[in-house]
């Protein structure tokens, strides 16, 4: 390998690996929106969401215009809001608890499990009692399955039962993959996902999805989606949204669903292949019993003491992008510090925010690339 070949920077994520895959199929499906020209509410709507939920084993799908509509949408069409508490992870994307305050009320940050990242159900019954201290109502809890692996849905459902309050998942990075043999997207009330261009499961803009058993919650849904509108378009019955799908990233969606198993199957067999080349020099992630991932990241935590900008700057001057999902929880941030914490703190969430990062990842990652990666983590920690 000469020197100019060492240095060709690798992708984070190759969103035109799959491109070129599907090709044609795209084009051709793009072009059949171009041609009946519905651009909102398409046939290809209906289409997508009995595929979705043929896909995750639920009876009822809603798509939306972004995760966190979904979220928000589902918050909304149960009333929740001002005086309301709702449980987070406070190591999550921003949009999880952000929903939340949207609504007007409190997320009540929760810690996570150190080997799986996810939401820790026994931080998660302290800030309950935490929530009720404050005067506030705890009406739902939102587990996130990060970076891809389910979270313990049976132990914060259990939980979520005994106080009363319902489960809503934030799937974002998780869609595809399944706890103790059920695909996310059935546990809990509802479910939320994101098909932002870099997930798992991504669209050519922002799109969302929301999964229900629930018939009376997803026709809600479906008023909160357009405006609250009623049976009549123009008597609305309740506050709602923009926030539809648009047709054309239904069509692509159609498309690439028809590759995701495959392409879960690529994410599995790669990070199997980090672990196996990293596993002794840094930790690993770990899948919990009955969880499974979908890689939306391989996140490595480093050393104790390890300088981690100087190891990302290492990485990079060989090629390899590093991300940090994410530096600081966010009870830690700006716009969220003044929210309220599960009591006996977020030492965990805050540990991970110190020590993580994360590694190219996507299903086209072929193994001589990825084996530079190995070697860039390898050198770079020794
Ligand atoms: C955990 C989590 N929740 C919610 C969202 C929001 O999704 P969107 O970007 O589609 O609004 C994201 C997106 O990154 C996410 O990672």
């Amino acid at each position: 390998m000469n020197q100019h070949t060492r240095l060709q920077s690798i992708p984070f994520i190759d969103v035109a690996a799959q491109r070129k895959r599907l090709g044609k199929s795209l084009d051709e499906a793009v072009a059949r929106v171009l041609g009946h020209c519905q651009f909102l509410g398409g046939p290809e709507i209906a289409q997508l969401e009995a595929e979705l939920a043929a896909f995750s084993g639920v009876r009822h799908v809603v798509t939306c215009s972004s995760g966190t509509d979904a979220l928000l949408m589902v918050l909304m069409a149960k009333g929740v809001g001002p005086g309301d508490a709702v449980l987070c992870p406070s190591f999550t994307f921003c949009a999880t608890g952000e929903a939340v305050a949207l609504t007007g009320a409190t997320p009540v940050f929760v810690d996570v499990d150190e080997a799986t990242f996810n939401m820790d159900a026994t931080s998660l019954a302290r800030a309950i009692a935490t929530a009720r201290k404050l005067g506030l109502k705890p009406k739902a809890v939102i587990p996130v399955d990060l970076f891809g692996q389910s979270a313990d849905h049976d132990a914060i459902g259990a939980v979520a039962a005994g106080e009363g309050l319902f489960v809503l998942d934030d799937a974002a990075q998780g869609f595809g993959a399944s706890y103790k043999g059920r695909r996310l997207g059935t546990f809990g009330l509802a479910t939320a996902t994101s098909f932002f261009p870099a997930k798992p499961l991504g669209c050519f803009g922002d799109g969302g999805a929301i999964f229900t058993d629930d018939a009376e919650l997803a026709a809600t849904l479906r008023s909160v989606r357009a405006h609250g509108q009623g049976f009549d378009k123009y008597d609305n019955v309740r506050l709602g949204l923009t926030a539809r799908l648009d047709t054309v990233q239904a069509a692509v969606l159609i498309e690439k669903l028809k590759i995701f198993d495959d392409e879960i199957e690529a994410r599995n067999r790669l990070a199997e292949r980090y672990s196996r080349g990293l596993g002794n020099v840094v930790t690993v992630p770990r899948l919990a019993v009955g969880c499974s991932s979908v890689w939306a990241q391989y996140t490595i935590r480093l050393p104790k003491g390890t300088d981690r900008d100087g190891f990302a700057a290492a990485l990079k001057a060989q090629g390899v992008p590093t991300a940090i999902y994410y530096p600081k929880s966010m009870h830690q941030q700006t716009a969220y510090r003044h929210f309220p914490v599960a009591e006996g703190g977020l030492a965990v969430s805050e540990e991970l925010s110190g020590d993580v990062i994360s590694l190219p990842m996507h299903a086209y990652l072929d193994e001589a690339t990825q084996d530079r990666i190995i070697a860039a983590v390898r050198g770079a920690v020794s």
